[in-house]
């Protein structure tokens, strides 16, 4: 008997645990949760639909709570959760796992905080349920959220425009609400004061998907326009992205510069080597400015001198011409001699003469009788003697545009890409390891020689070759709109002290005169001293980079309101991190995201869906799949982006600029992986992705228009659910409608696509996909993916058809 008794409460237990556990299976749980709030609850009913009571009463406050700094008290037949800070997850769970269909109704009283109250139900573990929200998101709407495995199958935007359509009330201290919550079957409706706020349908427990995923457009619902600045990139100085990157300088430490800072261990003679009998040695006895106060030194026996191989070699292309810049000053007996070579060839050569005690600069045009991707800059001296050399710079002739200054193939790519707004320069490089090593724009313009080199936190130095200016005709040259983001007193490890701000916010105020302002203003005038008496019209400053916490909110303050009062046409960015600004509006704000395929295809593609609406627009200024990605990229990483890059475009209400990170990496210096395009001494190659912000960019359409999708679920790697196919629906100027169909799954996906009222007669479609997930291309595979076009297959006024597996496609459709 004794025994019998115990096998079946093990029996018992275990299948409670099981179905617990099991994730497939429904949950019954339910918890009341605080976000840094005091609250009390009580009068906790739970009924099943026919309203027999399954559970009355308060919870057992000694077990079942989450959230290390949580205190749960019993006052006055309440439960109250009274600690107010660091209780982000005051949790308190109860209930049966084997409930399924129920109404959970409690009455909820604020004392104090920020939130207001969160009751979960379908719980299966704290990490997986669904949440009604009441005053969430800083008091500023309700909202059905999910946490793990569940999904809305809500057809698009419905629920969101219910939601939005209310006017918010926030909550409010020391009064008792009605909250009531039911789950019944896979609908979730959320209740305040007797009032429904919102209701949702879930993913059905058991996924007997449909095979096909239909989506019926509704071309006359137009929702919003499209941001006309939707689209952009961020050019980070990372990996060598600018110096061994975009910038046409093929020197390497050309002013002898580099390694200045001791602790560095680097030496300024670094990147030069001896060639022959020769010794070469960092010199400063002669200083060709005050600015530039290292050169180097050469002694060379009869056919000495010295080699620069610039950056992992530079690549030289039979009938191309070099222009060669250098300074030169010694004592030598006849010629130096200047040649391209590698490993003995001579691939161009000429002589410079007259070499004199005074610093000279000379210049000279290289012109290539061959080929090869690793040669060097040789200087020799065929009579022997001693020359200083300094300021050494070497350009193909052939660059992008007027400037002169970048890289055409790379150019090429960006210019591709058709941005609409270029954020620079960083990124972390912005903030530096230290303030001394944080960008200031003001160090980074005028005479090219006189410009302080800087270390680089990605493992580098940086000469500022590219500097706050040469930005602007970059971004000038690829017709895209400036945004400067700006150190704002804060660096990775440093903050700038308050009475020590001035410099910082002086600093914003005059990037902008120095941009924008007119020729007789101070830095309008330097801006013309430079070469650009026109105004490059910036629009946007960011201040900061993934800055945070009250430091932050003390400094975006400062610089937000001098740049407001000076410069209120300027549209402001803040940042996001660990949470948002406080104490100023947000206006625009910068948020980051760098996760794995699966959490773009499942969380980050809806992740806009149900934003709050009205207090802040989205920049999305760095995200990237960086987890479960190969070295270079690779396509499901690339199609998980462009799912995610569907939900953005379907919230171009809030969502207004986006742009993937980090956009360049030297091939042989990455530190940071992926990046969007690979530079190489020969040429470039580019990470899938490169091809999924294309595609977007070039049809980015006008505005967003409604659909409805009936989907097929697929359960990704990180144990969520996503449709198998990922959408948005946009029209162009002309009229024809963009849709854009993501395939998440490896394998083909059935397609039904119609437009309500309306027959298909005429569509094209280009699309992008690879063999396999984890294809890619590489420094020998440099074209290993490419776009496809071809014909729409279209059955009674209807698209049906099969999506390769892991792929981007893009329907344009006449009506
Ligand atoms: O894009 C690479 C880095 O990621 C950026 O420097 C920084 O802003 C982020 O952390």
């Amino acid at each position: 008997m004794h025994k019998l008794l115990k096998k079946t409460i093990i029996t018992l237990l275990l299948t409670l645990c099981t179905a617990y556990l099991n994730a497939d299976e429904p949950c019954g749980r339910v918890a009341l949760h605080t976000w840094n709030t005091v609250a009390e609850f009580k009068d906790i009913v739970v009924t099943s639909p026919d309203g027999k009571i399954l559970w009355q009463g308060l919870p057992n406050l000694s077990r079942s709570t989450i959230g290390n700094e949580a205190k749960w008290e019993s006052i006055n037949g309440a439960i109250r959760q009274t600690n107010e800070r660091g209780t982000t997850g005051a949790t308190i769970t109860f209930g049966d796992p084997s409930w399924r269909d129920y109404t959970l109704r409690v009455k909820a009283r604020r004392l104090s905080g920020e939130e207001g109250f969160i009751l979960h139900v379908r719980e299966r573990a704290h990490d997986q349920c669904i949440y009604a929200n009441y005053g969430g998101w800083m008091n500023k709407t309700h909202a059905i959220e999910t946490k793990g495995t569940y999904d809305f199958n809500t057809p698009c935007r419905s629920d969101r425009s219910a939601l939005s359509r209310r006017a918010f009330e926030p909550i409010v201290n020391d009064r008792w609400y009605d909250l009531e919550v039911s789950c019944i079957g896979d609908k979730i409706t959320m209740k305040i004061d007797g009032e429904i706020i919102f209701a949702k349908v879930t993913v059905p427990e058991i996924f007997n998907n449909t095979t096909t995923t239909r989506v019926i457009v509704d071309a006359g619902k137009t929702l919003f326009p499209v941001s006309s600045d939707m689209w952009g990139i961020f050019f980070e100085d990372i990996d060598l992205s600018l110096d061994g990157g975009i910038y046409a300088e093929m020197v390497r430490n050309r002013s002898f510069e580099d390694g200045l800072v001791k602790y560095r261990e680097q030496s300024t003679i670094g990147y030069w080597q001896t060639v022959g009998a020769a010794t070469i040695e960092s010199d400063t006895s002669k200083p060709i400015s005050e600015k530039n106060r290292n050169c180097a030194r050469v002694d060379a026996l009869a056919g000495g001198g010295v080699a620069n191989d610039g950056y992992f070699g530079m690549g030289i292309k039979s009938g191309a011409s070099y222009r060669l810049s250098v300074a030169l000053r010694g004592n030598v007996k006849g010629p130096i001699n200047v040649s391209l070579e590698s490993l003995g060839k001579i691939l161009a050569r000429g002589a410079i003469n007259n070499i004199s005690e005074e610093w000279k600069t000379h210049n000279l045009v290289l012109t290539a009788t061959d080929t090869d991707p690793d040669a060097k800059l040789v200087f020799r001296v065929p009579n022997g003697g001693t020359f200083y050399l300094d300021c050494v710079s070497l350009f193909p002739s052939e660059t992008y545009g007027k400037s002169g200054l970048f890289r055409k193939d790379l150019m090429e790519r960006l210019a591709a890409l058709k941005p609409s707004f270029v954020r620079f320069p960083g990124g972390c490089w912005v903030e530096g390891e230290t303030m001394a090593e944080a960008y200031r724009w003001k160090t980074t313009i005028g005479n090219m020689w006189e410009r302080r080199t800087q270390w680089n936190l990605w493992g580098y130095w940086s000469a500022n070759g590219v500097g706050y200016h040469e930005y602007l005709l970059l971004c000038e040259e690829l017709g895209a709109k400036a945004l400067f983001c700006i150190n704002c007193g804060m660096s990775h490890r440093e903050v700038v002290p308050l009475d020590k701000m001035d410099e910082y916010i002086q600093d914003a105020l005059d990037c902008i005169e120095y941009a924008n302002g007119p020729v007789t203003s101070k830095w309008g005038a330097v801006r013309a001293a430079n070469g650009h008496p026109e105004p490059f019209n910036m629009e946007y400053l960011e201040i900061g980079n993934e800055n945070g916490g009250k430091a932050y909110d003390e400094r975006y303050a400062l610089i937000h309101d001098a740049v407001r009062a000076k410069y209120p046409e300027i549209k402001i960015i803040s940042n996001v991190w660990g949470r948002p600004v406080r104490g100023r509006p947000q206006h625009i704000r910068d948020e980051h995201y760098y996760m794995s395929p699966d959490w773009f295809m499942s969380v980050g593609s809806r992740l806009y869906d149900d934003y709050p609406r009205g207090e802040f627009e989205v920049f999305v200024g760095e995200y990237a799949v960086t987890r479960d990605v190969g070295r270079w990229g690779d396509l499901r990483a690339a199609i998980g982006e462009a799912a995610f890059m569907c939900g953005l475009e379907r919230n171009a209400d809030i969502v207004k600029l986006a742009a993937y990170a980090p956009l360049f990496a030297n091939a042989k210096h990455t530190a940071w992986r992926p990046n969007l395009i690979y530079p190489m001494t020969d040429g470039n190659f580019v990470n899938p992705s490169w091809n999924i912000q294309k595609l977007f960019s070039e049809n980015r359409g006008k505005e967003v228009i409604d659909f409805k999708q009936y989907s097929r679920y697929i359960k990704t790697k990180n144990g969520n659910y996503c449709r198998a196919i990922a959408l948005s629906a946009l029209r162009d100027a002309d009229g024809s409608l963009i849709i854009k169909a993501v395939n998440c799954s490896e394998e083909p996906q059935e397609l039904d696509l119609s437009i309500k009222d309306a027959k298909i007669t005429r569509a094209s479609k280009i699309w992008f996909t690879g063999p396999g997930a984890r294809a890619s291309n590489s420094p020998i595979a440099r074209e290993s993916l490419s776009e496809s076009t071809g014909p729409v297959s279209v059955n009674n006024g209807v698209i049906k058809e099969a999506l390769p597996p892991l792929s981007l496609t893009i329907y344009r459709i006449t009506l």
